[in-house]
């Protein structure tokens, strides 16, 4: 063991991370694991003597990706031996062996729940050369005792809990990640209360569906809601922001709203992908609410949050979606106005019940609505952006701007991003911006 430690040492890992916070915060967790366990870090592929994709299969574009890195990568791996190359994420449990057909010289393929094997997977990849496939579900495995290098020194992805239990007929979230479940309360409290000792001011809880959070957990943590988790969070010394993804606008508990109203520390920003704007399509997505189910929620929230910022997920050319059904999604807009949409063409999924349906829309259809939807979602965005002109923001800052010399940017306590001058600040400083413009959906101010 020491010897094969010892010959790592000097083995250094390139990561590319695809997809949703999931696993932003879970390569987060790999580097961290990596690094104690003397493997080197570095940003430059071509310098790397292991190549990891941390991939996704939520559309088919994303796994274009990957797949196209991988066929790259054949020259690469054949200049040196010893190299490895490797895929996590969801690609590796939706595909397992069959990845190595795909791309013969992969070494490994590693799922969500076995990523603690990660470093020993890869020597052992190195040492044998032959392909080491883990991607089993492993219901205990959580990484809260992991080693994790925060990627931002003041904000931080928690996870709650993983897997979804509601089987939407589009999505292979439920096959690449498992059934729905909660991480331990105590755990989950343990690592917010350390990270903000360290630092850390703002915390977003990640789940696919966190409003079940903690059905089905047993001893200490019995009982509790997400609501209740979401206030204990808030009232952790240090933090000073909470937010939460994603909510499923099925299980909207009034008592999230309460807190989102009445704890200080829990923004005033809520992601609520409502999908589609037709109770006919709803249903054949199995999303289980209705368009007016829909509202009410949206309209119980905007009555009791100020300034909420709301966003959602829409899906354009689902099977069987009509004109007068897209047109319903249009009529949704005028009626939230978003602050944010992000819409996507429904891409069938291997193994999942909308992509057996017989009438698919043609992708001149979907380009076409998903053309009118972006239209009029841009709008909804750029006019929500004006109505913060001449008011004042708090923003925590996340650094130097890329595009304005000697300016900074940050979020708003509604997750909008404020650009302002100065100079000397760091991450983590809290300042106070009047915003003066908008340029598509950032603001510009000045500090006061
Ligand atoms: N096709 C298109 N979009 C999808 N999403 C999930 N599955 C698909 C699919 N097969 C979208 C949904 C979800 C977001 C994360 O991705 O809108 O909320
Ligand atoms: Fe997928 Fe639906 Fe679960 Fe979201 S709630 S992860 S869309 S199955």
């Amino acid at each position: 063991m020491e010897t094969l430690s010892q010959e790592t040492k000097e083995k250094k890992v390139f990561m590319e991370t695809f997809g949703c916070q999931s696993n932003v915060l879970e390569s987060d967790h790999v580097t961290g694991l990596l690094l104690k366990n003397h493997f080197s870090i570095t940003p430059i592929a071509k310098e790397a003597d292991v190549i990891l994709f941390n991939t996704c299969s939520i559309r088919e574009h994303a796994e274009h990706k990957v797949f196209s890195r991988l066929g790259q990568l054949g020259d690469w791996k054949r200049e040196k031996e010893g190299r490895v190359i490797g895929v996590m994420g969801c690609m590796a449990t939706s595909y397992k062996n069959q990845l190595l057909e795909r791309a013969p010289f992969l070494d490994m393929v590693v799922g969500p729940d076995q990523y603690m094997k990660v470093p020993q997977v890869i020597r052992e990849a190195a040492g044998t050369g032959v392909s080491q496939v883990l991607a089993d579900f492993d219901p205990v495995y959580f990484p809260e005792n992991d080693p994790r290098r925060l990627a931002q020194p003041h904000k931080a992805f928690i996870e709650i809990m993983k897997g979804c239990d509601k089987f939407c007929t589009f999505c292979v979230v439920p096959f690449t990640r498992g059934r729905e479940i909660s991480r331990p309360t105590e755990s989950i409290l343990e690592e917010v209360a350390t990270i903000a000792q360290a630092g850390v001011k703002e915390v977003m809880l990640l789940g696919q569906n966190v409003n079940s959070y903690g059905l089905g957990l047993n001893s200490k943590g019995k009982g509790i809601t997400f609501s209740q988790l979401v206030k204990l969070v808030g009232e952790i010394k240090g933090i000073q922001r909470v937010r939460f993804m994603t909510s499923h606008p099925l299980d909207m508990p009034d008592d999230l709203i309460e807190v989102m109203a009445t704890v200080p520390a829990v923004c005033n920003s809520i992601h609520l992908p409502v999908q589609c704007g037709s109770d006919k399509v709803l249903k054949r997505m199995n999303r289980k609410y209705s368009v007016a189910h829909y509202l009410v929620q949206v309209q119980k929230l905007r009555s009791s949050i100020k300034d909420l910022f709301i966003t959602t997920d829409l899906i354009v050319g689902f099977p069987g979606e009509e004109e007068k059904d897209f047109q319903g999604t249009l009529d949704l807009l005028d009626e939230v106005k978003y602050d944010a949409v992000y819409s996507f063409k429904y891409s069938p999924r291997l193994g999942t019940p909308a992509a057996r349906m017989l009438d698919q829309v043609s992708g001149e259809v979907q380009d076409e609505r998903l053309a009118r939807l972006n239209e009029k979602a841009w709008k909804q965005a750029s006019e929500a952006c004006e109505s913060r002109l001449g008011k004042i923001e708090e923003v925590l800052v996340d650094g130097p701007a890329d595009k304005t010399p000697d300016a900074y940017y940050g979020k708003s306590r509604q997750n909008r991003t404020v650009v302002f001058p100065g100079k000397g600040y760091k991450a983590g400083d809290v300042v106070k911006v009047k915003i003066e413009s908008h340029k598509v959906a950032n603001l510009y101010g000045t500090t006061i």
